[in-house]
């Protein structure tokens, strides 16, 4: 194995991102940037994804993918940024259409949002891969969190997004527009197929009130015998019943709206007005 993995957390949207290279070739990605915005203001910041971008050029590594786990309701991704800055291609899971048709018509941002996807170099399927030096990254779409959800494996070590959290936090909900818990449950036991040392590399870490230092990884392993939603032997009917009732009245995420509003673009604000503004998009009493 010769992949190195660099996390970097954002701590105000608790977000996970990754530089993952193959250190005989120094061929890069990045995955799960983050963008930051200040919803207050309406300003666009860059420290977060200028972190990664400095990893990669200290290191001198060649960034080949630009990836999203899937279209975050919390944070901005900076996938668009990181592109201009470094080149490479940015992926997601083609699943990302069913996204696009379900939330296009509700921002009503048809004229820079195209439904087909092409905003993004890569919709990647279930199955594909892509070769980083040596190594190869290997697309699992995981949904149930959102319809167009990925994992990506590289070597021993999965980047989940938020299919699963660590043990003691359990999962991420499925209460957003096409998330399923059903699903959920069975892209999960994909992951747990898997051999029980594989490295999990998380999203975002939300830890009990414990003491417990917030974390990146933990393996196949401890998930299918720790984690408190879906350890081994649960059922999928008493995960559903689980996940269901967790999810009521769950508060949306206070970046929800610019989130999938620009993530749907690959992280472009939308398009300029002819001063060269750009906005982002409220609707009111439409969700
Ligand atoms: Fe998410």
């Amino acid at each position: 194995m010769t992949i190195k993995v660099h996390p970097f957390f954002d701590d105000l949207t608790s977000t996970f991102s990754y530089v993952v290279a193959d250190t005989k070739t120094h061929k890069a990605t990045i995955i799960d940037s983050v963008l930051n915005y200040d919803p207050d203001s309406g300003r666009c910041k860059t420290q977060s994804a200028d972190y990664l971008i400095e990893i990669v050029k200290d290191l001198g590594y060649n960034v080949q993918w630009i990836l999203d786990t899937h279209i975050h309701a919390d944070h901005l991704t900076a996938s668009s940024y990181i592109k201009s800055k470094l080149g490479g291609r940015i992926g997601i899971g083609s699943k990302i259409i069913d996204v696009l048709n379900y939330w296009v018509p509700v921002f009503n941002t048809f004229h820079d949002t195209p439904l087909d996807g092409s905003q993004f170099d890569m919709l990647l399927n279930d199955g594909d891969s892509l070769p980083l030096g040596e190594s190869f990254i290997t697309i699992l779409h995981t949904p149930g969190h959102t319809p167009a959800c990925a994992s990506y494996v590289i070597d021993d070590c999965v980047f989940v997004g938020d299919t699963i959290f660590m043990p003691d936090v359990g999962t991420a909900r499925t209460d957003f527009p096409g998330g399923d818990a059903r699903t959920f449950y069975r892209s999960i036991q994909k992951l747990f197929h898997l051999p029980g040392t594989t490295r999990l590399f998380m999203c975002h870490d939300y830890p009990p009130n414990n003491g417990r230092p917030i974390s990146y990884e933990t393996t196949i392993g401890i998930e299918k015998q720790d984690n408190i939603m879906v350890h081994t032997g649960i059922t999928e009917d008493e995960f559903v019943q689980l996940r269901t009732q967790k999810d009521i009245g769950k508060s949306v995420p206070k970046l929800l709206l610019p989130s999938i509003q620009v993530n749907m673009r690959a992280g472009q604000l939308g398009s300029q007005d002819s001063l060269g503004r750009q906005y982002i998009k409220i609707p009111i009493n439409t969700i």
